[in-house]
């Protein structure tokens, strides 16, 4: 969502804002801005809306060299996206961008009577309410928000600066992310390290209700209650590569094909094929509280989700003591759901932002359950809140739509349930097969893809001019028809819907005529020949069926097929999906859309 840069030092405060908001792009946003300060106290502000080239060129006639600046990316949430409504907001000597909502702000504006604004935003009652505090100077810049913010219900990422101190940035968070990056003679200020990768390796990680005081050779933090704090200095793991396309068109295309290479992080030290076992050593239980767990809940949103439900098929499978349930985060945070003792929840985001995944980790951790994070980003808020976890390490997933996080999150899952099974004694002859597929996944993957790539593309074309598509499957097919389908309708904007096999006949049926395709996912195994019934059903109504299948012999009479080649056949779905995502891709290619930033989505969504 939105996203925040800024800079102390040396160099042009300028150059760094604007190459910081291109990285932060991918998060989403509608308008964006900057301000920098000379050394004698004069703001440039520029801001626009739309794409970040708009800024830079009404940047071209404010070319600036000052060392001090901030900048921001906003999507909006209170007022249209304009000029006007985008940040940074000023108010006196005070400017300010802000990520999150400010829940109290009409109250605060009544009793900021004097205060004429300029926007409709909850950020600029906020810039007043600091300079309310500031008084021109009469008092610290650090205290002026301090005072403010604790006036403030709601969530925030704030960097600040005053015209009038030319020489540091007030940067303070509370369930909005927010790094301070370490340099040489500079201090750097980013929402997500990818805007401060390639300059420097260092980075403090704010915690909520912190506050730092920003100067080119020294940070400091306290709590809002003036306690100081002892910051830790964290190595980066990102490198650049990691956030460039590396030669694709596309971060989304990048991203399918680097699959191979990030569930090989994601299992590296932690699959021993010979002993037929795996070992998590993020979680942090011990062999009796894993024998304990009765229950799990697994929480997330959108793809996260989807990789929760088809790791609880596989759970499932070969854990038979325990029961596995999947939820929405955003539902489950207001049920009034009871949470059995021998519970442990896994809370599962590639971004670790997720405000509603992290409201039910709070919820959940309230009523004392223990919490094992599923994430990707490193020191994020999920991963830092958890009991304990498991990083997918899956690298910079730029794209707003999720693909090699998913493929990873089943597997991290999978391979928890298995570290259970294995505490509870489950026989190696049934865990086996599972860690040995596991194995092989990567080399698999790469094989599939190298396989259906060209395939995909030409089906894609043939698709694209449909704007209905129904995704069906059965079993641990179905989960990965419902990944499909959110994958084609949010790059792609195809209505497209996911129903299991069995449920057709109680209504989606209906549907089937020349407006829609459908794509059928049917992997070898126990339930194959039903499957393969409902798709007779479908073609029996003039369905526009493409198959996507392992089983070799398949001669059903459908449109297309796209034969998956592979020795796998437990994680055969996890496969299929692959052809979901290239073929998502291909018909966003082909309709002509923006792939890696479809319209109204951000990649992180930090707001409910
Ligand atoms: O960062 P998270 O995994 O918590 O994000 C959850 C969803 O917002 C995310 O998966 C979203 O559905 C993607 N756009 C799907 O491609």
């Amino acid at each position: 969502m939105c996203g925040i840069v800024g800079y102390v030092g040396e160099k042009k405060a300028q150059d760094f804002l604007i190459s910081g908001l291109k990285r932060l792009e991918y998060r989403g946003y509608d308008s964006a801005g900057i301000v920098t300060i000379d050394e004698d106290k004069n703001a440039t502000l520029v801001r626009a809306k739309g794409k970040i080239k708009n800024l830079e060129e009404k940047l071209a006639k404010e070319k600036r060299d000052d060392k001090i600046g901030i900048g921001h990316t906003r999507w909006a949430t209170h007022g249209e996206p304009s000029e006007r409504n985008a940040h940074p907001h000023q108010s006196g000597s005070i400017y300010l961008v802000h990520n999150g909502i400010i829940e109290n702000y009409k109250e605060l504006k009544q009793e900021l009577g004097k205060y004429e604004f300029k926007s409709e935003t909850d950020s600029e009652v906020l810039a007043a309410l600091i300079d309310s505090f500031y008084q021109d100077g009469k008092y610290p810049l650090t205290n002026a928000v301090v005072q403010a913010l604790k006036l403030v219900k709601g969530t925030y990422g704030i960097a600040v600066v005053s015209a009038l101190n030319p020489d540091e940035i007030v940067v303070a968070r509370s369930g909005s992310p927010l790094i301070v990056g370490v340099g040489h003679n500079e201090t750097l200020v980013a929402s997500d390290a990818s805007a401060i990768v390639g300059h420097t390796k260092h980075a403090i990680y704010l915690n909520d209700g912190e506050v730092a005081t920003i100067k080119k050779n020294s940070i400091e933090i306290k709590t809002l209650n003036a306690e100081p704090v002892s910051a830790k200095v964290e190595e980066i793991e990102t490198n650049l590569a990691a956030i460039q396309k590396g030669g694709y068109e596309h971060f989304l295309l990048k991203e399918i094909m680097e699959q191979p290479e990030s569930l090989t992080e994601t299992l590296r030290g932690r699959v021993r094929t010979e002993e037929g076992i795996v070992h998590l050593g993020g979680p942090g239980l011990t062999e009796a509280e894993l024998r304990k767990i009765k229950h799990l809940i697994i929480v997330g949103c959108g793809t996260a989700y989807h990789a929760g439900l088809l790791a609880s098929y596989y759970i499932e499978q070969f854990t038979p003591e325990i029961t596995v349930e999947t939820v929405i985060a955003s539902e489950y945070r207001y049920r009034q759901a009871y949470i059995p003792e021998d519970a442990v929840a896994l809370i599962v985001s590639q971004s670790g932002e997720t405000a509603d995944t992290l409201a039910c980790l709070r919820e959940i951790k309230k009523q004392g359950i223990k919490t094992i994070g599923i994430v990707n980003v490193i020191g994020s808020t999920i991963a830092r809140e958890v009991d304990g976890g498991t990083y997918v390490h899956v690298g910079p997933e730029i794209s707003v739509a999720s693909t090699k996080a998913f493929t990873s999150q089943v597997i991290a899952m999978v391979m928890f349930g298995l570290t259970i099974a294995q505490a509870k004694g489950v026989k190696k002859s049934v865990l086996r097969p599972y860690v040995l597929e596991i194995a092989e996944m990567p080399e698999e993957i790469k094989k599939v893809l190298g396989n259906v790539k060209d395939e995909v593309e030409k089906i894609a074309k043939k698709y694209a001019k449909y704007e209905h598509a129904i995704y069906l499957g059965r079993d641990t097919a179905y989960p990965t028809a419902m990944e499909g389908a959110l994958k084609l309708k949010e790059i792609s904007y195809v209505d497209a819907n996911a129903y299991a096999f069995g449920e057709l006949k109680h209504g989606p049926l209906a549907l089937v005529d020349d407006r829609f395709f459908e794509v059928a996912f049917l992997p070898e195994g126990a339930l194959y020949e039903k499957a393969v019934s409902n798709v007779q059903e479908v073609l029996a109504r003039g369905g526009h069926v493409l198959a996507v299948t392992n089983v070799e012999e398949f001669d059903l009479p459908v449109e297309n097929v796209v034969k998956i080649t592979t020795s796998i056949e437990i994680f055969a779905p996890v496969l299929m999906n692959l052809v979901s995502q290239l073929l998502a891709y291909y018909m966003t290619v082909a309709k002509g859309y923006n792939v890696d930033q479809p319209r109204n989505l951000a990649k992180s969504v930090t707001v409910e």
